[in-house]
């Protein structure tokens, strides 16, 4: 692999000629080299490439140090681009686009002949998504190709919602970070299957099931078995890995305050430094090492906003052991609740 003086081109995304502004040019013409740069989207920062270069696929592949089995979701910012990229749109996937797009819906649709495999990891399928930020839009455009982007954090970690957490993960393997600020969602998007007229979710994320049924109708929806059971293969490959995993071993823990402070203390009288993973409602009420909320628990969009933040920040504080709250699987909570399952690994203790 090489390496590069990482650079942070700063751009405000509210300037109205964005295609001709000299940081989205010059992200333009590493993407034109087939070199991978990254990219604020309005879900979290992308580690883009050209889609259409195998080059390109295979850096994003070993800068992330990504298993080459997980597939990537490739970037529009155009519909004229889904033509060689997908074979076929469904009345429903056309619905969807119409409702979602831009924005942070990833539909997987059935495979164009214009597709590296490396893109797609063998499958007969393509993950696509129009992103609803006006710099992921802008770099896309001028680069004239499609993107693949995978989230810019080394495989594994928690994905980065701002340059900064880019650049403590990939410094010195990428050429540059578009600094566009911090993401709004802050979760990844919600990646469905729509092949025909059903749609399957594969990872919940910024888009609900609610949301979803309104515009494919009521029953059209359902959610991939292997996501909730353990005993079968989820159908996005990316769901099966360990995932925003912060250094220290984490545990949720379902029960009251005073359960999770118990547990907290025991730790302590044995010398170890805790963390907790909270909300801005409580984070004055516990004793620990570092206390940190993510978002406030009364407006579930904030904590999705929050949440990678927070588990990075343990990190820095240097804990042995953080304990986090459990949030109620409705609306935006399922994907908070997915990405916590993943980062504890499973291990939850309930009171
Ligand atoms: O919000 C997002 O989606 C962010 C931003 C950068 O756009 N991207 C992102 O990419 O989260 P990544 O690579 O971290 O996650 C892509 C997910 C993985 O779980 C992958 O397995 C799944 O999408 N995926 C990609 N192509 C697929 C396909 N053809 N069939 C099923 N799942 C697919
Ligand atoms: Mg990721």
């Amino acid at each position: 692999m090489k390496s590069f003086q990482t650079e942070r081109w700063a751009v405000d995304k509210t300037e109205n000629t964005l295609e001709n502004h000299p940081h989205i040019i010059q992200a333009s013409l590493w993407i034109n080299k087939n070199e991978v740069i990254a990219i604020p989207t309005e879900t979290v920062y992308g580690l883009a490439g050209n889609a259409r270069s195998d080059d390109a696929i295979k850096r994003i592949f070993e800068a992330k140090g990504r298993p080459s089995d997980n597939p990537l979701i490739v970037h529009i910012s155009d519909l004229s681009q889904l033509e060689g990229l997908v074979s076929s749109v469904s009345e429903t996937a056309q619905k969807l686009m119409n409702a979602f797009w831009p924005g942070p819906l990833t539909i997987v649709l059935p495979k164009g002949e214009n597709v590296s495999e490396r893109v797609t990891a063998g499958l007969s399928t393509v993950a696509v998504r129009m992103p609803d930020h006006e710099i992921a839009l802008a770099v896309i455009a001028a680069s004239g190709v499609p993107l693949a982007a995978p989230s810019a954090n080394l495989s594994g970690k928690p994905s980065p919602t701002s340059a900064q957490h880019v650049y403590e993960d990939l410094k010195g393997r990428i050429p540059g970070i578009v600094d566009g600020g911090s993401t709004g969602v802050g979760v990844e998007s919600t990646v469905v299957e729509c092949t025909g007229e059903l749609v399957t979710i594969l990872r919940p994320g910024g888009i609900t099931l609610e949301e979803l049924e309104k515009v494919a109708g009521a029953g059209r929806v359902v959610v991939d078995p292997g996501l909730e059971n353990e005993k079968q293969a989820p159908k996005s490959p990316g769901m099966k890995y360990t995932h925003y995993a912060p250094d220290a071993p984490f545990v949720l823990v379902d029960g009251s305050v005073e359960f999770l402070q118990r547990l907290v203390d025991k730790e302590r009288e044995a010398g170890k430094r805790i963390g907790i993973l909270t909300t801005e409602e409580r984070a004055h009420v516990y004793k620990a090492d570092c206390v940190i909320p993510a978002g406030d628990r009364s407006n579930p969009e904030s904590v999705a906003q929050h949440l990678y933040e927070a588990l990075r920040a343990f990190n820095e504080a240097g804990v042995d052991q953080i304990f986090g709250e459990v949030f109620p699987k409705t609306g935006v909570g399922v994907a908070i609740m997915n990405r916590l399952e993943k980062s504890a690994g499973g291990n939850i203790i309930k009171e």
